[in-house]
């Protein structure tokens, strides 16, 4: 038994929709949350900036003492954790490899479709690992850079965000994926309208959602489960905390609850 937080950090909100499936998974655990909110957006950024901002973000959650760090950002996980998860004392666990896994179980005709932001898609890291995983699958792999500023502005199903669902997917489900990781945790928002487009036979996947089924055995083989009967929330953002109220129950779809620090994440 563990009753030490569960870390979870993201660029900004995102995050937040793995935090909800985390939150409904283990409702016993207490959770630590860090949007870097500051910094957002990661996934237009440099490798090395990437890199950098994760390092910073993994230091300031590990400093607060939580017994694993949940990186519930597609584009940290796969453009930063390969190279710096061994790093830290603190077992760090990004969202690729679970979400890869579902992806491969579920398909049943090999056409695994992934969308992301340009770092996670420049990354290769779901067309590598789903190869690793069997190699006679297929994957077709888009970047949707406009996503992020579409749902972070409110715009789950709006005629732009449609447009821009059209325009991004049009190839992807011309190519007859059965399967699509939403490879970033903002898209769980557009969930719906990605859903309309592609059709009943495209099984989407959450990120978030198959990373916090996985945790469960995790914390089993490595006795982290906690019995919290109150278990607590609190957040932490590099930038506006009012904002981060506002915007941050959507993605939760709960309120926040919990308090909400302001944070100097550069010191990290
Ligand atoms: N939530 C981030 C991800 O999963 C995307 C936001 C960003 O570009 O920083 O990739």
């Amino acid at each position: 038994m563990d009753n030490r937080s569960i870390g979870v950090f993201d660029s900004g909100l995102g995050g937040l929709t793995a935090v909800k499936q985390i939150m409904e998974e283990f409702p016993n655990e207490s959770i630590v949350y860090f949007g870097d909110t500051g910094r957002v957006p990661y996934g237009t950024r440099s490798k090395d900036t990437i890199i950098k901002y994760v390092r910073g973000d993994i230091r300031f959650l590990e400093g607060l003492g939580v017994k694993l760090i949940v990186v519930a950002c597609g584009t940290a996980s796969s453009a930063a954790l390969p190279e710096v998860q061994r790093e830290f004392d603190t077992p760090v666990i990004g969202v690729v490899g679970a979400t890869a896994r579902a992806a491969v179980s579920k398909t049943k005709n090999g056409k695994i479709g992934v969308i992301g932001t340009t770092g996670t898609i420049h990354s290769g890291a779901y067309e590598k690992l789903i190869g690793e995983m069997s190699p006679d699958m297929v994957t077709y792999s888009q970047d949707c850079p406009l996503f992020v500023p579409l749902v972070e502005n409110g715009h789950f199903n709006s005629q732009m965000t449609r447009l821009a669902v059209e325009e991004y997917l049009t190839d992807i489900r011309a190519n007859g994926v059965d399967t699509l990781i939403l490879g970033c945790t903002h898209y769980p928002l557009l969930k719906e309208c990605i859903g309309e487009f592609m059709g009943d036979s495209v099984e989407l996947i959450d990120s978030g959602a198959e990373t916090a089924k996985a945790l469960k055995s995790y914390f089993s083989a490595e006795n982290l489960h906690g019995d919290n009967s109150a278990a607590q929330y609190s957040y932490y953002v590099s930038d506006n905390v009012d904002g981060f109220i506002h915007l941050g129950g959507m993605f939760l779809q709960r309120e926040i609850n919990g308090q909400v620090r302001k944070i100097d994440i550069e010191k990290y």
